[in-house]
């Protein structure tokens, strides 16, 4: 059995080394597009191989006798927000697997990394992998047919498990850091908006135990803490002695987006996260 990870970003890389301190005998394979990544990721896997997941050769080649691939793919540069990115990144890379599934049967379990985005605004309410999803944006709109694409590969001897990650932070990618900038600043609304996180060594914790227990299906992976942007906001910047934000109660500019995402599955699956809340 070989064990691939197409993708090998913040997600990735959490899980290559999750994967290295549980000494797993089973050989893993990372995959990256940059030839400037080959030194970096080399320590990490037994193999790293360069691979555009669009491009049947590369994804043919990366698959080789793999037995379960985890997909932790990103689109890449600064562009986060540019749709069509997301849809050559996603979309194909999902269309152009299923164009070579058939010359890869040692392949039984597929997982992907999505996003918890996919859910769309809920006005307050709990949501769970039952809830229909209906994105509210053009990116979560790819991210869901991406998940559709995904799906349709799975057979009796292939499993497929979509796990639907929160809003990532952890080292790098600290919260504290991402809103220092707004303190003592003026912002619209009411802050009354939940959003939902989760740690890296969780998204990756979560994946590895996909890959152990063979989950299949939809899993919410989120903390157990959805938090208002005000508290989420203020306790930052409390926490780092800044001046609080200053909510104007007027209208916020961009359309309402808040729901509580439920992680009731994942810990149904025997899952226990390392970081329940954000501030713990
Ligand atoms: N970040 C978040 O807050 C968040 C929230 C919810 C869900 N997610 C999900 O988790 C995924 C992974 O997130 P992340 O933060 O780990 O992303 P990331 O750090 O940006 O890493 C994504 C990786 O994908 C690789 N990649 C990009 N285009 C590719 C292609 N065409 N073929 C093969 N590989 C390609 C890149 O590899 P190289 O640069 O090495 O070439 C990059 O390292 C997201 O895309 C999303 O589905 C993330």
């Amino acid at each position: 059995m070989v064990l691939t990870i197409v993708g090998s970003g913040y997600v990735g890389t959490a899980l290559a080394r999750q994967l290295q301190l549980q000494r797993q005998a089973v050989p893993l394979v990372l995959t990256t597009t940059s030839e400037l990544r080959l030194r970096e990721l080399n320590p990490l896997a037994d193999r790293v191989q360069i691979c555009d997941a669009t491009n049947p050769d590369h994804l043919r080649k990366a698959l080789h006798n793999s037995s379960v691939a985890v997909f932790t793919l990103g689109p890449k540069g600064n562009r986060q927000g540019d749709v069509d990115l997301y849809r050559s990144t996603f979309e194909e890379c999902f269309h152009c697997l299923s164009s070579v599934i058939a010359e890869l049967p040692a392949l039984h379990h597929i997982i992907y990394t999505s996003s918890c985005s996919v859910y769309g605004h809920a006005s307050d309410a709990w949501v769970n992998e039952d809830t229909p999803a209906r994105p509210r944006t053009a990116r979560g709109e790819v991210l869901l047919e991406s998940e559709r694409l995904v799906m349709q590969l799975m057979e009796e001897n292939r499993k497929v498990c979509v796990l639907r990650l929160a809003a990532l932070y952890g080292p790098g990618r600290e919260i504290k850091d991402r809103l220092r900038g707004l303190a003592g600043k003026q912002l619209p609304g009411d802050g009354g908006s939940f959003s939902n996180w989760v740690h890296v060594e969780d998204a990756a914790g979560a994946a590895l135990a996909a890959i152990n227990g063979c989950w299949t299906g939809l899993v919410n992976v989120v903390n157990d803490e959805p938090l208002r942007d005000r508290d989420l906001v203020d306790r930052t910047l409390i926490q780092q002695g800044l001046e609080r934000v200053r909510w104007t109660g007027a209208p916020a500019p961009a359309p309402p987006f808040s729901r509580c995402i439920s992680n009731h599955r994942l810990k149904d699956l025997g899952y226990r996260l390392q970081h329940p809340t954000l501030f713990s």
